[in-house]
């Protein structure tokens, strides 16, 4: 006994719509409706499990019912009580979605019998749906989940990027303004080269920190005011290493590594720390490099003055294919970066 589970009968004739009520009644919570629109009516009210309709009836006919009841209640079973008549409109009910349909005059047992059939149709279809809403916000809590996590990854990755920055800057004013201004070029370059949006934004926070390693090179050798000497030269050469040494310990921060490492390689393999030439140098350390160049070049220093824009294309175009790879140079060449 399921009380709980609600069918509606709608019949306009009494006989048939009252018998089919006592058959169900001791089982199932019955109601009826003498026709279509009085049924939809209450169903607009109280939703049910199962309608028992006839196909015959005045005002709106049940195949008519039907096609109402699966647009607006498409879960609610359907089963057409029918004539001998009207049987091929009955069978042609199953496609608007009929369950089942009884031939008249039924038999008590036929009608328990169809109606238990459709309601375990809706019971699992109705389980189904049960597991696939709770799925689906399983899913989408996971979703959220994931979103918070990114973001506050992110959060992490950009505020070590910042504090590492910031610990260049106490160090070296310059080498600060440099990073940030080497980071809007290379990102600028990555975009003209086409890369995705997730790739500009690591070549951006690489080269914001490529010189890194200037923390560990003597104050004096990092702000002198003259040529450095070979011995001193050497000791800068080991910025690339000192900074890898730095960003190793940050797990997030190791796309940053290749920019780090190789921004000071050359083309043509006669770089430092490895002398690795043409492609087996990272794309996005050979973009740092082009622009750490472009910014070097374009800055006063101590011992000599800024170069103008002419000066350095002219630099860029002599230097294309020795220095730095022709097709990053390319993009300055042809002003799809225009600089600063
Ligand atoms: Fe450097
Ligand atoms: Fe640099």
């Amino acid at each position: 006994m399921n009380n709980s589970e609600r069918i509606l009968v709608i019949d306009d004739e009494l006989a048939p719509r009252e018998s089919i009520r006592m058959v169900l009644k001791d089982k199932y919570a019955v109601s009826t409706a003498s026709g279509a629109l009085e049924g939809l009516s209450m169903m607009s009210e109280n939703s049910v499990d199962l309608v028992v309709m006839d196909i015959k009836m005045p005002k709106m006919d049940g195949i008519t019912a039907l096609q109402e009841i699966k647009k607006k209640h498409p879960d609610t079973e359907v089963i057409l009580l029918t004539a001998y008549a009207s049987l091929e409109t009955a069978r042609d009910a199953i496609r608007f979605g009929a369950f089942d349909y009884l031939l008249k005059p039924f038999d008590k047992d036929d009608i328990l019998m169809v109606v238990e059939k459709g309601l375990t149709k809706r019971r699992s279809s109705t389980g189904l749906k049960m597991e696939r809403d709770i799925l689906l916000d399983r899913a989408s809590y996971l979703e959220k989940q994931i979103s918070e996590a990114r973001t506050n990854i992110m959060m992490c990755y950009e505020g070590t990027v910042n504090a590492l920055i910031l610990t260049i800057d106490a160090k070296d004013h310059y080498t600060y303004n440099h990073s940030n201004r080497v980071a809007k070029l290379s990102s600028a370059m990555a975009e003209v080269l086409g890369s995705p949006e997730k790739t500009i934004k690591e070549i951006e926070h690489a080269a914001c920190i490529h010189d890194i390693g200037k923390i560990g090179i003597d104050e004096n050798i990092l702000k002198k005011n003259g040529r450095l000497t070979s011995d001193e030269y050497m000791e800068m050469k080991k910025h690339p290493a000192i900074g890898v040494r730095i960003v190793q310990s940050v797990p997030f921060l190791e796309d940053a590594i290749p920019v780090i490492q190789y921004h000071h390689e050359r083309y043509d393999g006669k770089g430092y720390p490895e002398g690795i030439k043409g492609d087996k140098i990272p794309l996005a350390a050979r973009i740092v490099n082009v622009a750490d160049a472009i910014d070097a070049m374009m800055c006063a220093r101590p011992y000599r003055a800024a170069l103008t824009v002419d000066n350095v294309m002219s630099e860029l175009t002599n230097n294309a294919g020795t220095q730095f790879d022709p097709a990053i140079v390319e993009i300055i060449l042809n002003g799809r970066v225009t600089l600063f």
